[in-house]
């Protein structure tokens, strides 16, 4: 066999490595379509998403009787708040359970207060939903107060 041959066997067996080593769970390759916001504005206000969230910046319809606490949605983050995060946040809300609440406020045992709504709610609505809640997070550097060194 000549070098080349070799080489090339030996590059097939790597890809062949690779591709069965695959995550049968991985992510990779999953994109939904872009959702239309104001569509994501009335799902939120119709499927009274508001009962528990507040949105940075938005005024909304307080929903009499409701029972905060409030999460509030949206705001200065430090790092982009991906598709696939706020998609997850709503059809599977126990994943990750959203960041500076007590646990005990947010969930019991885990399990995250929010509804889960993924017998009811389209595809549609979640893809605007989603691109709804996307355009009022803005992304902020965080601000570090560095301290010059006595002269
Ligand atoms: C019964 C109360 C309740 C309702 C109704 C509710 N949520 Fe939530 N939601 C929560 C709680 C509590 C959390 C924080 C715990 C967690 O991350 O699941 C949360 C977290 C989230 C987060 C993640 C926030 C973060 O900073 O990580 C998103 C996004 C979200 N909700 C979207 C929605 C949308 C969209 C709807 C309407 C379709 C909705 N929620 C309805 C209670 C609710």
């Amino acid at each position: 066999m000549n070098t080349f041959a070799k080489i090339s066997l030996l590059i097939c067996f790597c890809l062949t490595i690779v591709g069965c080593n695959r995550d049968p769970t991985s992510a990779a390759g999953f994109r939904l379509p872009d959702g239309d916001a104001d569509a994501g504005r009335e799902a939120f206000l119709y499927m009274q998403c508001n009962q528990c969230h507040t949105i940075k910046g938005l005024e909304l319809p307080v929903i009499p009787l409701a029972d905060p606490p409030y999460v509030e949605l949206g705001g200065n983050v430090t790092y982009v708040k991906t598709y696939g995060e706020l998609v997850t946040s709503i059809i599977n809300p126990s994943h990750k359970l959203a960041t500076g609440y007590a646990a005990d406020r947010v969930s019991v045992d885990g399990e995250s207060n929010m509804y889960v709504y993924n017998r009811f709610m389209t595809v549609q609505e979640l893809i605007d939903l989603v691109a709804f809640l996307q355009s009022h997070y803005d992304v902020v550097p965080p601000q570090f107060d560095y301290r010059i060194y006595p002269r």
